[in-house]
């Protein structure tokens, strides 16, 4: 581990205490105090609400610079990867903190088409949820529910980490695409282990309504997609699923949080809200000054969706990544998509706007994916779920270096309590 600790370097006064601790300096130069032992030896927490400004671990797996707006996972650059990557390669990446070689390749990819399945109990499970129900509702149990397939303990099982690292890989996608499947009356496609990762849930979710000449124009860009969301540090559903596997809780459970904690708004869920959003303004015969009046009204509660991030305070390097995805995904496939020139001219009134530009508010991965979903005929419910899909590579990355980490505790953070102080009972009756 690349850490630096400079002793006994920043000193806290506090209530005629001195709290003396160390910095600790990553590989690029982040500083953190220490403050593990600050309460024990001030009685004082710290309260971070949102955790800004709290380090939650160390972590070797991605680096963020969000002043200069790069990304770097194992240190490769992530437009590197993008440019010369399928997930599978990305995700092995990640998870074992090397590029594959071919002879590693070929062994995990071996391991993952033995996996391609989606057992007759899991198909006929997923045919038990209501068809409304939201595809992100759907993936999330059904993942937890493999915890009951697959393991005979439920609890804690390092021993079978390994497959159950495949597994969560091979049947996210097969869950997705068969519930789309399912709910239009469509019976279940197995996966063709001669197809790539993007294109086998692509052809597992069309069939042969998709030709395949269309479906690699879009397996290409699914691929590159799935690798810009592949990992982002410690972002809120990462950290849940950390939070959830400090109590030695199984990798299912875990993840199953992970995605819920992915399909809020202001997280993953934001690539469907940004649709809705464009739809609306098209709907609206365009108004794009009215949106951003909505979006800087401090009463209202409308956020400029796919737009911010607690990290950038620039342009989020994958939003470059996907816009020049869906230009060339809508040139290969010969279609026009007017939400994209609405989002462009958006951004353009956004980015140049004093509000925005005063709170560093900028394009983020969310603003341009959906309209490559769109283009590639994925109904907005599940724009979520090829998030999910994508990040299922940093969520298992992070699960394992996590397990792996000597200092991991469970995670208990604690908090100031603000509420009525000792009181005495009083009987029903009496109230
Ligand atoms: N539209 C309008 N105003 C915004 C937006 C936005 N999208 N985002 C932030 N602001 C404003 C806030 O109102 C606040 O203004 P103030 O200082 O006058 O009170 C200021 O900018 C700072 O915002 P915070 O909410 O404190 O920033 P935080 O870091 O907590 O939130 C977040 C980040 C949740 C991403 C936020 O920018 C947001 O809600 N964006 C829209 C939803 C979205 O696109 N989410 C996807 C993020 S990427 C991802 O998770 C994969």
């Amino acid at each position: 581990m690349n850490l630096e600790t400079k002793k006994d370097v920043a000193t806290v006064e506090f209530q005629g205490k001195t709290y003396t601790t160390d910095l600790l300096v990553g590989s690029e130069g982040e500083v953190g105090l220490d403050m593990r032992d600050f309460r024990n030896q001030t009685g004082a927490i710290c309260l971070d609400p949102g955790f800004g400004n709290t380090g939650s671990c160390t972590s070797a797996i991605t680096f963020l610079d969000g002043e200069k707006g790069l990304i770097r996972h194992r240190g490769y650059k992530l437009q590197d990867l993008a440019d010369n990557c399928n997930y599978l390669e990305v995700a092995y990446l990640l998870m074992l903190g090397e590029l594959p070689t071919p002879y590693q390749y070929r062994q995990f990819l071996g391991k993952i088409h033995e996996n391609n399945f989606l057992g007759p109990s899991l198909q006929e499970l997923l045919n038990h949820y209501p068809t409304q129900s939201h595809p992100m509702a759907v993936l999330a149990s059904v993942v937890l529910s493999l915890t009951g397939f697959y393991s005979d303990l439920g609890v804690d099982k390092f021993y079978e980490l390994d497959l159950d690292v495949v597994r969560l890989l091979t049947k996210t996608p097969l869950i997705a695409a068969h519930n789309y499947r399912r709910k239009r009356g469509m019976k279940y496609i197995p996966p063709d282990n001669n197809l790539g990762y993007a294109e086998n849930f692509l052809y597992s979710m069309f069939g042969r309504s998709v030709s395949p000449e269309r479906r690699k124009i879009m397996a290409k860009a699914l691929e590159k997609l799935l690798i810009i969301h592949a990992d982002h540090e410690q972002n809120c559903s990462t950290s849940t699923v950390r939070v959830i596997s400090s109590s030695n809780a199984n990798v299912y459970a875990a993840v199953g949080g992970g995605i819920g904690a992915l399909w809020g708004p202001l997280h993953g869920g934001a690539n469907e809200a940004v649709i809705n959003m464009l739809e609306y303004i098209n709907m609206q015969g365009g108004d794009l000054e009215a949106v951003i009046k909505r979006a800087k009204d401090k009463n209202d509660e409308f956020r400029l969706m796919g737009f911010g991030h607690r990290v950038y305070k620039t342009y989020d390097p994958r939003a470059h990544i996907a816009k020049k995805v869906v230009d060339e995904l809508l040139e290969d496939l010969g279609v026009e998509e007017p939400l994209v020139d609405i989002a462009m001219k958006l951004e353009k009134i956004a980015i140049e706007d004093d509000y925005f530009v005063s709170r560093n508010l900028y394009p983020n991965v969310d603003f341009y994916t959906g309209t490559a979903y769109k283009a590639m005929g994925i109904p907005k419910e599940m724009f979520t779920v090829l998030f999910a899909m994508g990040r299922m590579a940093g969520w298992l990355a992070h699960l394992l270096e996590f397990r792996a980490d000597e200092s991991r505790r469970i995670s208990r953070p604690r908090q100031i309590y603000t509420g009525v102080t000792a009181r005495d009972f009083v009987p029903m009756t009496e109230r």
